[in-house]
């Protein structure tokens, strides 16, 4: 049976950077870590639903991270909270933690950082690293420091850690397995590296929906073993799957 829609309401809605909001609502949901849900706004025309990545859940609620892109997203951050929210969700596979252990180092760019936090916390018995790479400012970091043993930062302006590109800076060789979300030049330099040292990488990877169930074929990717939808499929892909250029 295809998952339903559900109206839950939105308890907070902060701006935490420039076009950067964290999005909380409330409902009970048994989520692994880096599913997502199709999200939008209740009462307001918007054909498609937009794909949320989880940022972080808990009794009671759900919390999405998000940057304003284009009308969907502009129209979520003008929500408040009491405001009615229409949700499908949890939806695709996520990060399978039973292939995750040891020390785990998790590279993530930007807003690529949503489905970290969430893993994070459920990655309970590894030593995790994470590297977080921005353009310009640091942001939202500061909520990982509870669940992750190292952070390493980059910026491409320098003012914050690295000058330059994260990937400068990141070395699988002291990883069994590494985790990677964000654009997809820099995933490809993460996988290439993994691959070089043979270490495990999983990507979560990037497509526009439209059904977020696996009925319309419109987040379909290219990978070694043929198609795939992105949001039944995925949206986690082992690296080595995925075709690079
Ligand atoms: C599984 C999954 C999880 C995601 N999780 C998050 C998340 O947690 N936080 C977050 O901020 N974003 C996330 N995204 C991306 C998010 O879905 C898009 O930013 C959103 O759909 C844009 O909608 P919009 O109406 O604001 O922009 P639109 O008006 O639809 O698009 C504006 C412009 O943004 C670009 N764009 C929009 N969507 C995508 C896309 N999927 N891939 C590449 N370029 C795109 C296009 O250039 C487009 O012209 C996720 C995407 C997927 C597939
Ligand atoms: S969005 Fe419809 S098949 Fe993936």
């Amino acid at each position: 049976m295809l998952p339903v829609y559900a109206t839950n309401k939105i308890l907070k809605n902060t701006k935490v950077y420039k076009n950067i909001f964290i999005m909380t609502v409330s409902g009970n949901y048994d989520i692994i870590p880096g599913q997502f849900f199709m999200v939008r706004s209740w009462g307001i025309e918007l054909l498609l639903s937009r794909p949320l990545s989880v940022f972080d859940a808990g009794c009671g609620y759900v919390s999405f991270l998000y940057e304003i892109r284009g009308r969907g997203t502009k129209i979520l951050s003008g929500m408040k909270a009491g405001d009615s929210i229409s949700m499908l969700g949890p939806l695709g596979n996520g990060f399978d933690l039973s292939n995750i252990k040891g020390r785990a180092a998790m590279v993530a760019g930007g807003i690529g950082l949503t489905p970290m936090l969430y893993t994070a916390k459920k990655m309970v018995g590894c030593e995790v690293d994470l590297y977080a790479g921005f353009r310009e400012d640091v942001y939202i970091v500061d909520k990982f420091k509870e669940y992750v043993d190292n952070i390493y930062l980059a910026t491409d302006s320098g003012k914050a850690g690295h000058k330059g590109f994260i990937t400068d800076i990141f070395d699988p060789k002291k990883y069994s397995v590494v985790l990677c979300c964000g654009p997809w030049t820099m995933m490809e330099k993460v996988i290439k590296k993994c691959i070089k040292c043979d270490v495990l990488i999983f990507i979560s990877m990037e497509r526009r929906m439209a059904c977020g169930v696996g009925a319309c074929l419109g987040c379909t990717c290219k990978t070694k073993n043929g198609n795939k939808r992105v949001c039944k499929d995925g949206p986690v892909f082992n690296g080595r799957d995925v075709i690079i250029g």
